[in-house]
């Protein structure tokens, strides 16, 4: 089960000021005064799961292609950082196991999004849960997430005491019924996808709502105004500044 939940989860770090999945990313997030942080996996080529969110390699990184044709040895040559800042030169595509050392010395809570290369939801699953429950500390918090099923699948039969939160985008007529199947202890949704009735509904199965992703204090406000429990943000330090700023909804 989950015990706490926070406010406001850093997604892929502090996506708005390092670049995103980075160990930078991380740093920043803390920095910022996070309590938890977001971070998207995926396997090399050689079966190491490391922190992407793209299918390829163009937008965060100076290489190109999909990421599952590089080893591990090939995605560390390049830089995952100067596409966002010259400031941030010399960045790579952290591990897995880079980034929960990092994260367990930050102190901070963490959202594992498995996010496979299509076709390989059952191998990335598999890999990440190994190494999270050989590697993750009792006593900091752990969610896993995702989009696809089998993920969720594999993470509920390979270590069904990790909570799982079902990621949505555009919610399957069935939903609920999945969400019962895989056990999921939170609903991820879509927050611009979101009204009162919505998020009534989803917080009706008995399940927390957590909403990305959220950059902006107003909105915040009404998502929390409805029942979402937290949100996921590029800017958790400006944002929780912001709210903290503003009246209460
Ligand atoms: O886990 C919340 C959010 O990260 C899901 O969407 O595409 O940003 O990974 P995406
Ligand atoms: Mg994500």
């Amino acid at each position: 089960m989950l015990s706490t939940l926070p406010r406001l989860i850093g997604h892929r770090g502090a996506k708005e000021s390092a670049p995103e999945n980075t160990l930078a990313s991380l740093r920043e997030a803390a920095r910022q005064g996070a309590a938890w942080v977001e971070v998207d996996v995926m396997l090399t080529r050689d079966r190491v799961p490391v922190l992407i969110h793209d299918d390829t390699l163009e937008r965060t990184t100076n290489g190109a292609g999909p990421v599952p044709d590089l080893t591990l040895a090939e995605l560390k040559a390049l830089d995952a950082g100067s596409w966002f800042d010259t400031r941030f030169a010399g960045e790579t595509v952290p591990t897995l196991e880079e980034a929960l050392g990092v994260i367990r010395k930050l102190g901070l809570g963490l959202n594992l999004e498995i996010k496979p290369y299509p076709g390989q939801e059952v191998p990335t699953a598999d890999v990440a849960l190994e190494l999270l429950t050989r590697l993750w500390p009792g006593g900091l918090p752990l969610l896993v997430s995702s989009f696809e099923v089998p993920c969720l699948e594999v993470a509920r039969d390979r270590a069904p005491e990790i909570p799982r939160g079902y990621l949505l985008w555009d919610p399957p007529a069935d939903w609920a019924a999945i969400a019962d199947r895989i056990g999921a202890a939170t609903l991820n949704v879509h927050q611009d996808r979101q009204t009162a009735e919505s998020v009534a509904a989803y917080r009706a199965t008995g399940r927390p709502v957590l909403a990305y992703t959220v950059n902006d204090a107003a909105r915040a406000r009404t998502l929390f105004s409805w029942g979402v429990a937290g949100l996921f943000t590029d800017a958790p330090g400006r944002l929780a500044a912001e709210l903290a700023a503003g009246t209460p909804p």
